[in-house]
């Protein structure tokens, strides 16, 4: 089992009103499952992806990532394990706009301490299998939306994440980046990565192999997905 959430509870405080944004939230996900969590604007999606993602602490209730008990290890292991566990992916790239394709991949290899030449060959090799071999040295900020995102999951699995974690990845693509990015997704799920993504396209939550649905801060539904044909360029 890869993630396991017990009892989760979070609770924001906006001045004197605590504002619970998940309730009681019980989840496991197994290695190379790829799920897709959808759910109204404010149910708690991106709270619950950030509790997952080791980018903050749940109120209450118990949080194993990859068999550590996330609740009890120091935020400094919490980097770490983020850097060596979890790739990040958002609807808004997060790239450096100057620098390249292949320093923006390279740039979790260098914190992680990889020589500079195996830095590269690793970013090559990586964005060549998200398809962008012959913009290796474009600014990213020279690259159309569906290219910056490829770079992004590119750079997302540059220290072999065993769990890629995803906030609308689609949500400012065209239709058709949209679709060649999710068609990239389900590529590396067939390769095995685990993938959690949430989207709040009800064609793309299709796409996954199981949906869960939150409202009000809480699941209301985890349904396997209807699995409709692969997804044509
Ligand atoms: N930092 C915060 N402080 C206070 N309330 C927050 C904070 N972040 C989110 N919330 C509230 O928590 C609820 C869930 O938000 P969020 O997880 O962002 O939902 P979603 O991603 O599904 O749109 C919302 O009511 C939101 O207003
Ligand atoms: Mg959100």
């Amino acid at each position: 089992m890869l993630i396991q959430l017990k009892h989760i509870d979070k609770i924001y405080k906006a001045g004197q009103v605590d504002v619970p944004a998940l309730i009681d939230i019980n989840l496991q996900v197994e290695r190379g499952e790829f799920v897709a969590i959808i759910g109204q604007s404010g149910s708690g999606k991106t709270t619950l992806l950030d509790i997952v993602g080791c980018l903050s602490r749940p109120t209450s209730g118990e949080y194993w990532l990859d068999g550590d008990h996330v609740n009890s290890l120091p935020d400094a292991s919490l980097t770490g394990i983020r850097n060596r566990k979890i790739g990040f992916i958002f609807q808004t790239f997060h790239l450096l706009a100057r620098k390249t394709a292949l320093e923006n991949v390279q740039l979790p290899l260098m914190y992680a301490g990889v020589s500079r030449k195996a830095q590269q060959d690793k970013a090559r090799e990586l964005l060549t299998r998200v398809g962008l071999q012959d913009r290796l040295l474009h600014y990213s900020n020279q690259l159309s939306g569906g290219q910056q995102q490829r770079v992004a999951i590119a750079r997302a699995l540059a220290n072999s994440p065993p769990l890629l974690l995803a906030d609308e990845p689609t949500g400012n693509l065209d239709s058709q980046s949209g679709k060649d990015i999710l068609a990239l997704f389900e590529q590396l799920h067939h390769q095995g990565q685990t993938i959690v993504m949430i989207t709040h396209d009800p064609l793309i939550a299709e796409r996954a192999e199981r949906r869960i649905t939150l409202s009000d801060g809480r699941i209301v539904a985890d349904e396997p997905a209807y699995q409709a044909a692969p997804v044509l360029g």
